[in-house]
Parts: C-alpha cells; structure tokens; sequence
C-alpha cells in the first residue's frame, strides 16, 4: 500500500470548520483507493499561536512540515488579533517563498447545476485556470516609510520581476495550456501604466510564446481583463499573471461560478524540491466563523488538487465527480449558495457520494 505523509494546519476561523471536512474525504477516498494517508496536525500558522507565543510559527517550522509529502492547509487571518500582513507573511507567503512554491493554480469552474450570476452562463462556459505567480511581483518586502509621522511621510514598495521568476511561471502555464483541449493561453498585463515591469512580463511572454507555436495566446490589460471575466468568461483557458493580478482574477472568476467558496488552490513547487501547499483560495472569513456555516468545498477540491500533485488521479478525480453529484442536489448546498446544509453535513454528502 502506498502511504503518504500530510501535515494539516488548519489556521484560523473557519480553516478550522473546513479542514475537517477536507481531511473527511481524503480518509474516504484513501480507504476506497487502497492508499493510506497519515495526518499530522498543526496548530501553528493561526493567529491563536500567535496570541501564545508572540510569533505565527515555531522556529524549527521547517523541520516540523519541510519533509511531508504535502500540506493540507486552511485559512489565515483573524485581523481583530493580529494585523494580516505580519500574520501573512509570517506564515502563508512564508510557505510560499520558503519552500519555493512559484506557481499557485487555481482552477475556475461552474459547476453543473450551480446558478452563475452572469446571465445564461451554464457549465462548460466558465471552465479554466488562473495561473499566479507565487514568490515574487508586487508581493516584495523591498521598500520603506520614510519622514514617519510627519507631513513629509513618503512609503515606497518595489515589484520585483526577475528573468527566471517570471520565465518558470510562463513555463509552466504554458505547459498546462499544452495539456488542454482548447491550447490558448492569456497573459494578464498592464503595460500601458506600469511602464518598467509590465513590459518586461510582456516581453517574456513574447519569447516563452516562441518555445510553444502550437499554443494560440492573447494577452490584455488587467482593466479590460476583469471585465471580460464577466462578460465573455467563455474566452479563457490558461490565464497567467503576475502575482498581485493572479491574486484579484482567482476571487472574480470564482465569484462568476456563483461563489468563492467551493475554488481550490495548489501553491506547487513544480521541482518537488519542497512539499506544496494546497489550501482554498477563500480566508478565515471572520464574518461567519464559528457557526458551521461555511462551504467546505473549496477545502475538499484543495485535498483533490493534493492528490493529483501526489499521483492519485483516479482518486482526485472520485472527488470532483462527488462534488459535482452533491452540488446538484440544492439543499445539500451550504448557504453561500443559496441552501440550508451547513459545513459538516456538505461535506458528509460529498464523504457518502464517495
Ligand atoms: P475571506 O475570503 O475570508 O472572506 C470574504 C467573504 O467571503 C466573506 O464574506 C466570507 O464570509 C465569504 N467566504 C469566504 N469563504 C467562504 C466559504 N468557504 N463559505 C462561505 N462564505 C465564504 O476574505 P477577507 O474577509 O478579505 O479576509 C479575512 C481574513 O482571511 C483576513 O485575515 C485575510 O487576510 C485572510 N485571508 C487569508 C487567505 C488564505 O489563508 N489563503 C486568503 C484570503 C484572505
Ligand atoms: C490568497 C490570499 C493571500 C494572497 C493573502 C491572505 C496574503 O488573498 O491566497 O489569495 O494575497 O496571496
Ligand atoms: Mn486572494
């Protein structure tokens, strides 16, 4: 039997309702695969660590999660605690960068009997991949306030694109949109306003264009981008972007698909050098923390995306389809949806369609 090894943290708010329920399935699909999983959980990246101990993580976090075959993550944030960026990058964007996690990859699917609320969109409409660069881009730590608390006051923050950072993200989008049936990609841009950096990504994407002539590609201004989100999300496939527009396009394409509630995320270090992190794309949601009310589906499709990473497709592949069959069903839907299941009983349908 093969055996795998996952460190779960389940974070803050309702990470801690979810991942439950993640972890539900992936025991159910493991017992129906006939591979085993060992689960080992965290209670460090949450802002109840830190309320203890005075940092997000332990200083040994590497040796406690480095070597896993994976990590099965929640949600991060409870701002009344702990301001987000000091929780953020202290434990997320830490993992991100630490273990090298450049391409986060964000599925965007309607889901059949799901309403959209764009107009007379069914499934198959709105079905791609939003592909964000993970480590670099307008995420950087370089900057400063200087004149603090004066009149004078002035804060700088650099995006920073470096050759291979930005080469190995195209990379790898253009090598997922190799994989699909329509062969188009989009790049994300705004050359027109962002006058060193933008045209730097545009400029990459040309040369990294040249390595796949079969892949039909276009590229739009992240303005224009978003609102053809809404209006003709039939048109994209692979999107890439840059760290900062991946981050917006990943919660407007789910939003298309009736909710941010059910999209997954893999942060994946394609080389395998570090384990990857697979976490929903949604927070901690503070607003309906504690009430068992959140929908669990973007942390099950998340442990889906984990198996796929560590070789289970068949696997992966029973969960999508038992996500699919309970979301038809309209009061197995968890209330972002418009139903009246809550978390647990959401994702005990989808453990018992496995
Ligand atoms: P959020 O995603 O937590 O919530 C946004 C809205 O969506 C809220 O109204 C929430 O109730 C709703 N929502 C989110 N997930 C849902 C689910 N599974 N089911 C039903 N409704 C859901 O974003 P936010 O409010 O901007 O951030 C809250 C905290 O989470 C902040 O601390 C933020 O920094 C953090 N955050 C963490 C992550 C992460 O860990 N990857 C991602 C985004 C935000
Ligand atoms: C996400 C989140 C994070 C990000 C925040 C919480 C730092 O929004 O995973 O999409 O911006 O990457
Ligand atoms: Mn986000």
């Amino acid at each position: 039997k093969k055996q795998y090894r996952i460190a779960v943290i389940p974070g803050d708010g309702i990470g801690k309702e979810v991942v439950p329920e993640g972890v539900r399935v992936l025991e159910q699909v493991a017992q129906k695969f006939q591979f085993e999983i060992k689960f080992d959980w965290f209670d460090f990246a949450s802002c109840d660590y830190y309320e203890k101990h005075g940092n997000m993580m332990p200083e040994d976090w590497k040796d406690k999660i480095g070597k896993h075959d994976a990590i099965f993550f929640g949600a991060v944030g409870w701002p009344a605690k702990v301001p987000d960026h000091i929780s953020l990058w202290q434990s997320l964007i830490l993992f991100r960068r630490d273990f090298d996690q450049y391409a986060n990859v964000r599925p965007v699917r309607l889901m059949p009997g799901v309403p959209s609320p764009l107009a007379n969109r069914k499934p198959g409409d709105i079905d791609f991949w939003v592909v964000r660069e993970n480590t670099e881009g307008e995420y950087s730590s370089i900057g400063g306030r200087m004149f603090k608390d004066t009149d004078r006051e002035v804060v700088v923050q650099e995006t920073v694109m470096s050759r291979q950072g930005v080469d190995r993200i195209l990379k790898y989008a253009f090598e997922l949109a190799m994989k699909t049936p329509k062969k188009h990609l989009t790049s994300a841009t705004k050359s027109n306003g962002i006058s060193i950096t933008m045209p730097y990504w545009d400029e990459r994407v040309e040369a990294m264009a040249k390595n796949y002539p079969e892949i039909k590609w276009d590229k739009y201004h992240i303005d224009i981008l978003t609102a053809l989100f809404v209006m003709h999300p039939d048109r994209f496939n692979v999107v890439v972007a840059s760290n900062l527009f991946g981050d917006i396009l990943s919660d407007l394409g789910p939003a298309c698909t009736g909710t941010i509630g059910i999209a997954p995320a893999g942060n994946i270090n394609p080389e395998r050098l570090y384990p990857s992190v697979f976490e929903p794309v949604h927070g901690s949601a503070p607003d309906i923390a504690g009430q068992n009310i959140a929908n669990p589906i973007g942390q099950i499709w998340s442990g889906a995306m984990m198996l796929e990473h560590l070789g289970e497709p068949d696997a992966a592949a029973a969960i999508v389809t038992a996500i699919e069959n309970t979301l038809k069903e309209p009061k197995l839907r968890t209330r972002d949806l418009g139903g009246k299941a809550n978390t647990e009983e959401a994702g005990k349908a989808i453990t018992a369609a496995i």
